[in-house]
């Protein structure tokens, strides 16, 4: 279980989280929502320990994250799969490398077992063929497949998406919320999906939190959000052009 507890995060004067909480259930999928520079990946940065919080705390399994040495930081990051917004394959590494590089970085697995886990994972994302090939001769549905698979190559627990959607088709899209739910089911991790894709967040999540100016806005279940009278959180469903309840 993850819990986050009134986290206070300024830069340069400005204050973006201002006193965020939220708890993540084992096994439950997650959406973080919320407008554009509302907090969402901050928050995120700060539950994988990559930021620290001015005030509050984040513990993961009971383990305040913000009081552990970095070693131990390293072996609880090691629980975690992210999937950065952006994408974020190395350039230079080939898909196989890629998905490779975590395992090389953080087991002392032999190279005959990164290559039997590399494959098991790139065949999860259903692109067994593309080992060879770099980023660049990948379509971006494809690079965000081969990510995918190298935020699960260390069979985390918990797996964080920022923004897996954004920039892609609705049918991609779709295939990617597929992914989610599959891996979600076979590998049976925790996710957490920040987007600002309703589509996505009907697809794929249990639960819902919603980030509004720094702040937890709302949060419950999918039902819950359909039936909500909270006004800013019906304006911004409303001007994801999602007609929700119908
Ligand atoms: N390292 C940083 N230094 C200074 N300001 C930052 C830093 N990271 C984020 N911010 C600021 O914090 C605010 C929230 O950023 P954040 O990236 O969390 O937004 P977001 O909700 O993820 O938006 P988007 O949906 O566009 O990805 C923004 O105003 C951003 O400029
Ligand atoms: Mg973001």
């Amino acid at each position: 279980m993850i819990s986050v507890t009134n986290i206070c995060k300024s830069f340069h004067g400005k204050e973006v989280l201002k006193g965020v909480s939220l708890d993540i259930l084992e096994g439950e999928t997650l959406a973080i929502i919320g407008r554009s520079g509302s907090g969402k990946s901050v928050l995120m940065k700060h539950i994988i320990g990559l930021l620290q919080p001015d005030s509050g705390t984040v513990t993961v399994d009971g383990i305040n994250i913000n009081n552990v040495s970095y070693a131990e930081l390293r072996s609880i990051r090691q629980h975690f799969g992210v999937l950065f917004q952006g994408g974020a394959l190395f350039d230079s590494m080939n898909a196989f490398d890629n998905v490779a590089f975590p395992l090389r970085t953080f087991t002392s697995m032999s190279e005959k077992e990164v290559s039997n886990v590399v494959k098991n994972c790139l065949d999860m994302v259903e692109l067994p063929d593309v080992g060879k090939k770099l980023p660049s001769e990948l379509s971006g549905g494809m690079q965000k497949r081969v990510a995918l698979a190298r935020a699960v190559a260390l069979r985390p627990r918990y797996v964080l998406y920022d923004e897996p959607t954004s920039g892609l088709d609705p049918e991609t899209s779709n295939t990617i919320d597929e992914l989610i739910q599959s891996l979600a089911d076979q590998l049976n991790v925790t996710s957490i999906v920040i987007t600002h894709d309703m589509h996505s967040v009907l697809n794929v999540a249990d639960k819902a939190a919603f980030v509004h100016e720094g702040r937890m806005q709302w949060t419950g279940t999918i039902p819950e959000l359909h039936a909500s009278e909270d006004r800013i959180l019906k304006r911004f469903v409303k001007a994801n052009e999602y007609l929700i309840g119908v």
